[in-house]
């Protein structure tokens, strides 16, 4: 045990060599010349505008194996993952803009931290006792992600680590009414970049007054690296035996209904394609996790052919939205100017379940005063 957390911490503090191979094509010759670049792990800052009268920035987060992950504190979003594919061909596994105002342009929810009520509560409207809240019904008829202008949106204080940690934690006092929700809020997120290609989120809040929360990352992945190739070639594994059944505006209807027999068995690895036909609209549901507790387990194993990645997902949360990209048409375009299609990329939202204030059935989340909210989500990255 005290061997293995030193060996970590070396591991930590290390810089790693990278052998790069540079092609050089001259007269139809071909010369590969291997040379050896630093990598140096940790966190760099640069200016990305301005929003609200407030400055955003762009943050690098590099690990001693040279992966960079970009984060804004603008929603507080991930915008970039570059990770060598089986080839050790670097490219990006997640949506995003290389400039703010494709954020400003509200796209989707793409790489953001949702809240402070992540997914939908049914028309807007909830009670705590017996006092009633009532929210904007942005996704109608029922609330979505925050509101209209949910954690996603605003622009969140950064601090980096100090260190050659590549870590960096934002926090965001969502205040009382804000959107309609009681309470002063405040919620603190960190994203840590280990060298084991991992991306660890954890996020903490307390509040003045009852409230109810659900906080997760909103982050579409497509494993390929490129966005040509859709995610149902994607095989994926959900340790989960049950979903939540919704209604057509997307409510779940209170049951928890067993995968057996119906598409949204994952329990054992397939194509996402397979089944996907069969259910209206593509997948937008909440998995009723396996785990039997708040402990850290891993819950999805989501793995592409041709590029040999594999993303393990790992939550101390009851629940996980997989969602296909179904609203994705073409409206939206890349940084490099190509169209963003219907399952281009698909989500692996970590939470509670959607409207669980009016689901008494479901696990809570409310969260009071005096009571610290701490769940951490992993998603990580290997190539085979
Ligand atoms: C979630 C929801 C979807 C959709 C997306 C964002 O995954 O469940 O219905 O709203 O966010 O477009």
């Amino acid at each position: 045990m005290r061997q293995k957390k030193h060996m970590k911490k070396s591991t930590l503090s290390s810089i790693a060599i990278i052998a790069a191979i540079f092609i050089t094509s001259c007269n139809n010759q071909t010369t590969t010349t291997t040379e050896k670049m630093e990598t140096k792990a940790g966190i760099t800052k640069s200016v990305w505008g301005t929003t609200d009268g407030k400055e955003v920035f762009l943050y690098t987060l590099t690990n001693a194996k040279g992966v960079q992950v970009k984060i804004s504190n603008y929603g507080a979003t991930v915008t970039s993952w570059v990770s060598p594919d089986k080839n050790d061909k670097p490219s990006g596994v997640v949506l995003g803009f290389d400039s703010l105002s494709g954020y400003l342009a509200k796209p989707p929810y793409f790489g953001a931290v949702v809240g402070r009520y992540g997914n939908r509560i049914a028309k807007g409207k909830f009670k705590i006792d017996t006092a009633q809240y009532t929210l904007a019904t942005n996704n109608l008829p029922n609330a979505l992600h925050g509101g209209l202008k949910g954690f996603d949106k605003q622009v969140w204080d950064a601090t980096p680590a100090s260190d050659s940690t590549a870590s960096l934690e934002l926090s965001y006092l969502s205040k009382d009414g804000e959107e309609g929700y009681p309470g002063n809020l405040k919620v603190a997120v960190r994203y840590t970049l280990t060298d084991d290609n991992e991306l660890k989120i954890e996020y903490n809040a307390t509040t003045d007054k009852a409230t109810v929360l659900n906080l997760t990352n909103h982050s579409y992945f497509n494993l390929t690296g490129d966005i040509s190739n859709s995610i149902l070639d994607h095989t994926l594994m959900i340790d989960a035996d049950n979903y939540t059944p919704v209604d057509t505006t997307l409510i779940p209807t209170g049951e928890i209904k067993s995968v057996k027999g119906t598409p949204f068995d994952f329990t054992k690895a397939k194509k996402i394609g397979l089944e996907i036909g069969a259910v209206s609209g593509g997948y937008d549901h909440n998995f009723v996790l396996n785990k039997k507790d708040s402990s850290l387990s891993k819950i999805v194993e989501l793995k592409d052919s041709i590029s040999g990645r594999t993303l393990e997902v790992f939550t101390t949360q009851p629940g996980v939205q997989f969602y296909t990209g179904n609203f994705l048409d073409g409206t939206i375009s890349t940084s490099a100017g190509k169209k963003i299609n219907q399952h281009a990329a698909m989500c692996l939202e970590t939470q509670h379940f959607p409207d669980s204030p009016n689901q008494p059935k479901f696990p809570t989340t409310l969260l009071l005063p005096g009571q610290q909210f701490h769940s951490v989500t992993v998603y990580k990255l290997s190539v085979k």
